[in-house]
């Protein structure tokens, strides 16, 4: 079984990449009988773009017909993914959004395998299970008032249209340096993410390890 977590952060050790960590510890633990493969792949290490709109994947008869033909560093990597057993995404927010990394990758993986048909029929070669980790600067609160639960919702909606409805979970008012007194920060108080730090970051630790015990059903 062969389990893969995309990191849409640039940075390797920070919020989403330890909490996509946690999440592959909890699928480790879930299927502990099976033989299972986990592997962090972290996008910003890799060049690439997004979707050319060259429509090789869709050229009736032609060789990468459900394929990405760009052959750069996302060739093997797309390769190997449609035989995954499961999906971790994780992304920082980036201007309401996922990070510019991430939505690049999702148009190269999503775009081959969404047929123009009459239901925009799904030709992936694997239902794999999906899950949806992102993490953010604001709070539960103010991500539910600024409407970003509608933008996340596009990127579920054809998570699950090609694959499988995904487990999402929010990391929210995230600690997003080192030593905040060393640059310019007046919207936050760096007390008060300390605190959540220490107190709420754990438990989403917990909440990702979760999904990951439960991606795998
Ligand atoms: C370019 C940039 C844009 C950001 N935009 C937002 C935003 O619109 N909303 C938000 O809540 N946080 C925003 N953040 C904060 C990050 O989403 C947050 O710190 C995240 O947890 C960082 O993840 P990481 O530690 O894995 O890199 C932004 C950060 C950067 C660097």
């Amino acid at each position: 079984m062969k389990i893969y977590a995309i990191n849409g952060s640039p940075r390797k050790n920070k919020n989403t990449a330890t909490l996509l960590q946690k999440a592959l510890d909890g699928v480790k633990q879930s299927v502990k009988d099976q033989e299972v493969e986990t592997e962090i792949i972290n996008l910003y290490d890799l060049k690439y773009t997004g979707c050319k709109s060259c429509f090789a994947c869709k050229r009736l008869g032609g060789s990468s017909y459900g394929k990405c033909a760009i052959r750069d560093d996302l060739y093997e990597i797309l390769e190997k993914l449609s035989q995954a057993d499961g999906l971790i995404f994780g992304s920082p927010v980036y201007f309401g959004n996922i990070s510019g990394q991430l939505q690049s990758f999702l148009e190269r993986l999503f775009f081959p395998y969404l047929v123009y048909d009459s239901n925009y029929s799904s030709i992936s070669p694997k239902r794999m299970q999906t899950a949806f980790i992102y993490t953010m600067n604001v709070t539960e609160e103010k991500m539910k008032e600024i409407g970003y639960l509608s933008t996340f919702n596009k990127v579920e909606f054809y998570l699950e249209r090609l694959f499988a409805k995904p487990l999402v979970m929010y990391s929210n008012d995230t600690y997003q340096f080192d030593d905040y007194s060393k640059y310019k920060v007046e919207c936050f108080s760096e007390e008060e993410k300390a605190e959540h730090r220490k107190i709420q970051f754990p438990l989403d630790c917990e909440k990702a390890f979760e999904l990951g015990v439960n991606l795998i059903k």
